[in-house]
């Protein structure tokens, strides 16, 4: 039985521990060094009982190990919450999010506080772990997983609005495990959406090393628990942004989150059609003006004729409107699918837009909300498994 670990050769920490987990459910167990292993399944190997929760690392560590030695446990074993012990200054606290520790303990903690930390890494654990599919989902085939790029032929019709706004919903679904990619290369405006200052952005991400511990040094985190990949800064180096090298990075993304959501530009260029190799779905967003509609008929043709629409479809139609003058029969006569999900005009967008916080964060009720929770529960994991007929089920403009 063992959903505790800890990792310090301080006798008297691993005793304050002893005593804080003996008020929680499951045990410690622990290892004695100041040091950590270069493979983290020296560890984990060594574990016996009930799946790891918690690892807390002692403040006898030198924290860049522990950095490490986080990120690895973060990317191999993302069910457990890692656990520093160290003196949280802004700098630490940064490379610690970055590296998918749970928390930072201050080492003069008390043991009640302890107790709380650690109750609070072993609850996050627990969500997360009930959070994920089951190990033989199939939803991504093979462990990865699921590419989701939000795709319209025109421009303005509300995809970097669905993206930002399904990435969060997800993180509702699985904290820590949506990373949100913003390929609008030369425009992107996810950063602004909310409210990031990246450090690094796509240009970094395919110019430096892609292995799982240098990935997340791209990310930038989100209060919402997402990541986000932003675009350049200057849209100058869109063009030194390689296809293949989007095509690389979204394969190395798939295999370390459960959803990668994509903004993209608006059309079919060649960046967007680089991910649509690895995407497990695609997001259509439509206006509901009759350019809007006939631009989404081509690009569904176009795609067909290519054999590159992947296998899960979503179409969703923005900003709908009665007097548009168009119904969503009419669009879906047009296009020859069945529309998914209708997100009526509201005035939460572009105030949220603006505001730099998206309607799924900031929990408005309003229809437009609660439409994007619908396109968010397409995603749950069981939603594949439902009957086929009503993967398209009729969508409703009350
Ligand atoms: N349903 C809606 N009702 C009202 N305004 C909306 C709606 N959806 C999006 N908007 C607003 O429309 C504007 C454009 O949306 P957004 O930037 O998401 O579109 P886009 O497709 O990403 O544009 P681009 O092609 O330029 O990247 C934003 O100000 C957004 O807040
Ligand atoms: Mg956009």
């Amino acid at each position: 039985m063992s959903r505790y670990a800890l990792v310090t050769a301080d006798a008297g920490f691993e005793h304050l521990v002893r005593l804080a987990v003996a008020g929680l459910p499951g045990l410690l167990q622990s290892f004695q060094a100041d040091y950590l292993p270069t493979d983290v399944d020296d560890i984990f190997g060594q574990l016996v009982g009930d799946p790891l929760e918690v690892l807390i690392l002692g403040p006898d560590l030198k924290p860049e190990e522990a950095l490490t030695f986080a990120s690895v446990v973060d990317a191999a074993h993302p069910h457990v919450s890692v656990v520093l012990t160290a003196t949280p200054t802004p700098d630490l606290a940064l490379a610690a999010m970055r590296a998918g520790i749970r928390d930072l303990v201050p080492p003069e903690t008390s043991m009640e506080g302890l107790r709380a930390h650690i109750e609070r890494a072993r609850a996050a654990a627990e969500t997360r772990r009930a959070a994920a599919p089951p190990a033989d989902d199939a939803a991504a085939g093979g462990g990865r997983g699921r590419v989701i790029p939000v795709m319209s032929p025109k421009g303005g019709v509300g995809k970097t609005t669905i993206a930002t706004n399904l990435a969060v919903g997800l993180a509702k679904l699985a904290p820590l495990s949506v990373v949100l990619v913003d390929l609008d290369l030369q425009f992107g405006d996810v950063a602004s959406g909310l409210m990031l200052t990246p450090e690094r952005s796509v240009l970094d991400a395919v110019s430096g090393p892609v292995d799982s511990l240098s990935l997340k040094t791209y990310l930038t985190p989100h209060d919402t628990q997402i990541y986000a990949l932003c675009a350049p800064r200057n849209p100058a180096d869109a063009d030194r942004i390689t296809t293949g090298s989007v095509s690389d990075l979204i394969d190395r993304l798939a295999s370390e989150f459960r959803y990668v959501v994509i903004d993209t530009s608006p059309g079919l260029g060649e960046h967007v059609l680089a991910t649509l190799e690895h995407a497990t779905d695609v997001v259509w967003v439509c206006g509901m003006d009759i350019p809007s509609v006939r631009g989404l008929k081509s690009g569904l043709e176009i795609l067909e004729e290519l054999h590159m629409l992947p296998e899960n479809r979503h179409v969703v139609v923005n900003m709908a409107d009665r007097k548009a003058g168009i119904t969503v029969q009419d669009i879906e006569a047009t296009i020859g699918v069945p529309v998914d999900i209708i997100l009526p005009r509201s005035r939460q967008l572009p105030l949220a837009t603006n505001r730099g916080v998206p309607v799924l964060q900031d929990g408005i009720r309003d229809p437009v909300a609660k439409g994007l929770r619908r396109l968010v529960e397409r995603f749950r994991p069981q939603w594949d498994e439902r009957d086929h007929k009503q993967l398209h089920r009729r969508a409703v403009f009350q």
